[in-house]
């Protein structure tokens, strides 16, 4: 397996933008722009962010030199809610959550059984990941081990920085595609946990499918294994169709509400991560506040499943963190460009903003914040590991025409939003290195 190599020291000029705060909290003085700026790293780490002037003169002879004017350099993108066997089903027409689980979803995951097929599948992933410029990501692989060992392996390759796991399943799910029981599932993950969290830059995630999907036992012993292991991730859905939450009231029908199947189980903690979170009441969010847990905010999956709208200020209003999921493959896009257009337009469904600066904060710090990793990326805080995508505002026609007329970096950025995919994204690195 190639290892990362590091140059001792590397320099990378372009337009720099990246966020020290929460714009909508602190405002924009939380985004740092330098137009001409430099990026120095130093084994794989940033040592240095600032205006090229400035730093320029100080670069020993053997600094390798990477030159992206006209470019924007922004911290590498973080999608914390994906599915790394479906990207075979994008665009799979005509269903709503429950039908299109059935009819796309579990037909699909059931085909990665094989190690082979497995890391087909994975390395694709990764690959469709890089050329959209994200460099960290929070995934579901399969029920099945061979599944997470391929994701980890094609993570590992290419050094992205992975959370994922085994999915569990004990009911309610096709027999290819269940956990024989609680226990021999809570086996495998323990035994995935064991192999891969920790090692580089990967972390492990007890993953739950979804409430209707796993016995109480099942999610007994998820919350066990969960709170047992320092540092270890719990990632599932929640709330995401109103079918799915009868479907809750049903199986579970002395619970309040959906997401206190949830807290009934403990599940709710730091680096517990619930996607979707739509149908939601204050009581829900006060609960996920005070917990510490956070919400991953998919609007193309949104949108193409008919789910529903997200309502970031009310979750906001709560202090809940909320970063931003591609969810492929009910998602339409890895790009989290495209992804930051179809939440523009959720938010403006419903009376709401998303200004640029806010849009590539979720994208990169609010990410980060969301997985408890602002120490490591979603920054070029000194320190912080150095995935950066380079951006070019003007890589069709149209964005060349458009950009032309703007006059501040938030409208530069807006554009991109608006218009751009993975046709913007020049180059990517990871820890410095070119992929
Ligand atoms: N809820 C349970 N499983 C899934 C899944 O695979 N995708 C989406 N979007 N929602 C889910
Ligand atoms: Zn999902």
């Amino acid at each position: 397996m190639p290892q990362p190599r590091h140059p001792a020291l590397i320099a990378v000029r372009g337009e720099i933008v990246h966020f020290t705060g929460d714009p909508a909290q602190v405002g924009d003085s939380a985004c740092e722009h330098f137009p001409d700026g430099l990026l120095l790293i130093e084994n794989g780490l940033i040592r240095a962010c600032g205006p090229a002037t400035s730093l320029l003169d100080k670069l020993p002879g053997d600094t390798v030199f990477f030159d992206y004017s006209g470019n924007l350099i922004l911290p590498g993108f973080i999608d914390v809610h994906s599915h790394s066997a479906q990207t075979g089903i994008i665009a799979s027409y005509g269903e709503q959550l429950q039908t299109w689980l059935e009819k796309y979803a579990f037909p699909a995951e059931a085909r990665s059984i094989t190690p082979v097929q497995a890391a087909v599948e994975a390395n694709f992933f990764c690959e469709q990941l890089l050329r959209n410029g994200t460099t960290t990501v929070a995934a579901f692989a399969t029920v099945h081990p061979a599944s997470v060992d391929a994701l980890f392996e094609a993570a590992l390759a290419r050094n992205l920085r992975l959370i994922t796991g085994k999915v569990l399943m004990d009911r309610h799910s096709p027999e290819n595609l269940s956990d024989t029981s609680a226990a021999e599932g809570d086996l495998q993950s323990r035994q995935l946990m064991e192999k891969w969290h920790g090692r580089g830059r990967l972390s492990y995630a007890i993953t739950p499918r979804f409430a209707p999907t796993s016995t109480p036992e099942q999610l007994r012993l998820a919350t066990r294994q969960y709170h047992e292991i320092p540092g270890l991730y719990l990632q599932t859905h929640l709330a995401e169709h109103r079918a799915e939450v009868d479907w809750i009231s049903q199986l579970w029908p002395k619970a309040r509400s959906y997401l206190d199947v949830y807290a009934q189980f403990d599940i709710l903690g730091p680096r517990s991560l619930f996607a979707h979170s739509i149908w939601i009441d204050d009581e829900d969010r006060h609960r996920l506040a005070g917990s510490g847990a956070s919400i991953a905010f998919c609007p193309t999956s949104n949108l193409f499943l008919g789910s529903g709208l997200f309502d970031l200020a009310r979750a906001r209003h709560f202090g809940i963190s909320v970063g931003l999921g591609t969810d492929i493959g009910a998602g339409t896009s890895f790009s989290l460009l495209q992804t930051l257009d179809e939440a523009y337009k959720v938010l403006q469904l419903q009376g709401q903003n998303l200004s640029p600066l806010e849009g590539f904060y979720l994208a990169t710090l609010g990410g980060a914040r969301t997985l408890s990793l602002e120490h490591k990326v979603g920054s070029f805080k000194p320190g912080c590991e150095a995935d950066f995508v380079v951006l070019d505002p003007n890589a069709t026609p149209l964005m060349d025409w458009r950009t032309a007329l703007t006059r501040t970096l938030a409208d530069k950025l807006f554009v991109l939003m608006t218009l751009g995919d993975e046709r913007c994204v020049t180059a990517t690195h990871v820890m410095g290195q070119k992929l």
